[in-house]
Formats: C-alpha cells, sequence, structure tokens
C-alpha cells in the first residue's frame, strides 16, 4: 500500500477483520464468482471471500456502498471509485486486488442482463 492516513488504514483492517454482508443470500437474483488471477483468491457477491486485506476490505466496503444502488449504477462504477471508496494509494499489484469486488458485482451484472462472462479475473 502506497501513501495513505492511519484512519483509512484502520478502516480497511476493519473491514478486512470484521467484513459487512459477509455470508450466502438464500435464493440471490444473481449469483457470480469473480478471481485475481495473480494469487487465485475469490470474492462472491454477497460476498463471501477469502483473500487479502484489500481485497476483502474492498468487498466487505462495497457490499454496504452497493446497496439500493441501480444496475446500472453498478456497472458505471470505475476503478477510481474504489481507489477513492478505499482512501489509500495503492501499487498497480495491489489494485487488481482493490477491483475484484467491483468487477465480479459488474460482470454479475451483465450476466444477469444477458450478456456472456464466465469467470471474472482483474486485469
Ligand atoms: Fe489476492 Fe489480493 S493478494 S486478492
Amino acid at each position: 500500500m502506497g501513501l495513505g492516513s492511519d484512519m483509512y488504514r484502520q478502516q480497511i483492517l476493519d473491514h478486512y477483520k470484521n467484513p459487512r454482508n459477509y455470508g450466502e443470500l438464500e435464493d440471490p437474483d444473481i449469483e457470480h464468482v469473480g478471481e485475481n488471477p495473480m494469487c487465485g483468491d475469490t470474492i462472491k457477491v454477497s460476498f463471501i471471500g477469502d483473500g487479502c486485506a484489500i481485497s476483502q476490505a474492498s468487498a466487505s466496503m462495497l457490499s454496504g456502498e452497493l446497496r439500493g444502488e441501480s444496475l446500472s449504477a453498478v456497472r458505471e462504477m470505475d476503478r477510481d471509485d474504489i481507489v477513492d471508496m478505499l482512501g489509500v494509494d495503492l501499487s498497480p499489484m495491489r489494485i487488481k486486488c482493490a477491483v475484484l469486488a467491483e468487477k465480479v458485482a459488474q460482470d454479475g451484472v451483465a450476466i444477469h442482463q444477458g450478456e456472456d462472462v464466465e469467470v471474472t479475473k482483474t486485469e
């Protein structure tokens, strides 16, 4: 992780240790799985995940941010939104971790809308 205030770092650690909205949804409308090909860690949205602090904190925070959002709003998110949400500077390697949950959510929406996506990978 690059520069960033202690507050943001603590928030990331808190979401990593105490992930929000973690667990399987019963009968979800959208279910999709993705992975960070650099390390093979996976996140599913509602979410269930297993990975580094950045990927899990990002999924936890995003799971709160996405509540009540429209599907088009989910699709319009970009990596800057995730970096802003996390509030820390990240190396290119760690950006892949940070955007994994966002990518999974967006690809899940795309599938729900009839598009052809298999496994999500961060680039
Ligand atoms: Fe695997 Fe970050 S190192 S998701």
